[in-house]
């Protein structure tokens, strides 16, 4: 053993070992039916938070609530559209009423919408734009009351894009959602400074989800994974665990910003 004692098992999540900063800590994630929210729900139950999961999709929300369980945590879904304010008030409502505090809010729920800019119509901007960019206005609204009503400094953490810092073709919509994400990001967290609470962001580049399903079923799996510095797809657990760390006391200077989590994407081009 050396001085600093033995090492940490790397199999085993830090809570196992040493103790949780998230022990009974109550967290809701919209979009945790699947991909990245689901990986964020898993984390967090791995550090023994309690979890409120807030979807459209019930069979889904059903299998991360199953998946929760078989790790010993506990966890509630409530049927949630984002683009509706009264479903995500309510989504927070169900974690202040059923556990009685709201210490994260992940505002994660997003789709995607590909179509050239001459052809992108109004109702495709329009859906991406309201599930992307309203969905997570009204995610930090809520949270945001219920956090300075029950006088928690808690952290909101909003899922962006690397297609918030870089353009594309095709994605028009996205894009002008996940900007606003970035700049709402900032401007909350400005807001929401006097109580204590943190607003931050994550950008992830391409993640192994179902919101990719489209691109890879054109064959392009391997242009999206040469986006990423070391050539793969990245998976939702490694944006799931940079959500945990900056909702963590570890992640504490971190404020307003919307953080890279992209293997590299945003750093170069070949
Ligand atoms: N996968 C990627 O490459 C990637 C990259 C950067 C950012 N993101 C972002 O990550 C977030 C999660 O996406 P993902 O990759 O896990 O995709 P996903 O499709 O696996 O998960 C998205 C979830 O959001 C839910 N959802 C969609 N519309 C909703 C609505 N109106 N109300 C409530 N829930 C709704 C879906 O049912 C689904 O469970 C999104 O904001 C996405 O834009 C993904």
């Amino acid at each position: 053993m050396d001085a600093n004692g033995p090492l940490p098992d790397i199999e085993r999540p830090v809570a196992l070992q040493f103790g949780s900063a998230f022990e009974g800590r109550v967290v809701a994630i919209t979009g945790g039916s699947s991909g990245i929210g689901r990986a964020t729900a898993l984390a967090f139950a791995r550090e023994r938070a309690r979890i409120v999961v807030g979807d459209l999709n019930e069979v889904g929300g059903r299998e991360t609530l199953d998946a929760v369980e078989s790790l010993g945590g506990e966890a509630e879904f409530v049927r949630c559209d984002v683009t509706e304010p009264a479903d995500v008030d309510a989504l927070v409502s169900r974690a202040v009423e059923h556990f009685g505090a709201l210490h994260v809010m992940a505002n994660n729920a997003g789709i995607g919408t590909y179509a050239p800019l001459l052809e992108h119509t109004p109702e495709q901007f329009d859906r991406v734009v309201k599930v992307n960019q309203y969905g997570v206005f009204y995610g930090m609204v809520a949270a945001g009351r219920a956090m300075r009503e029950l006088q928690i400094a808690g952290t909101i953490v909003n899922t962006a894009s690397v297609f918030a810092f870089l353009g594309s073709e095709g994605i028009i919509g996205y894009h002008a959602s996940k900007g606003a994400v970035r700049l709402m990001t900032q401007a909350a967290a400005l807001e929401l400074a006097p109580y204590g609470i943190r607003v931050v962001a994550v950008a992830p580049g391409i993640v192994d989800t179902p919101i990719i399903a489209g691109y890879k079923a054109r064959g392009l799996d391997d242009s999206l994974a040469r986006g990423q510095m070391r050539g793969k797809l990245l998976s939702p657990d490694a944006i799931a665990q940079t959500i945990v760390w900056l909702c963590s006391p570890g992640g504490d200077a971190v404020n307003g910003s919307t953080v890279l989590c992209d293997d590299g994407f945003a750093s170069f081009k070949t």
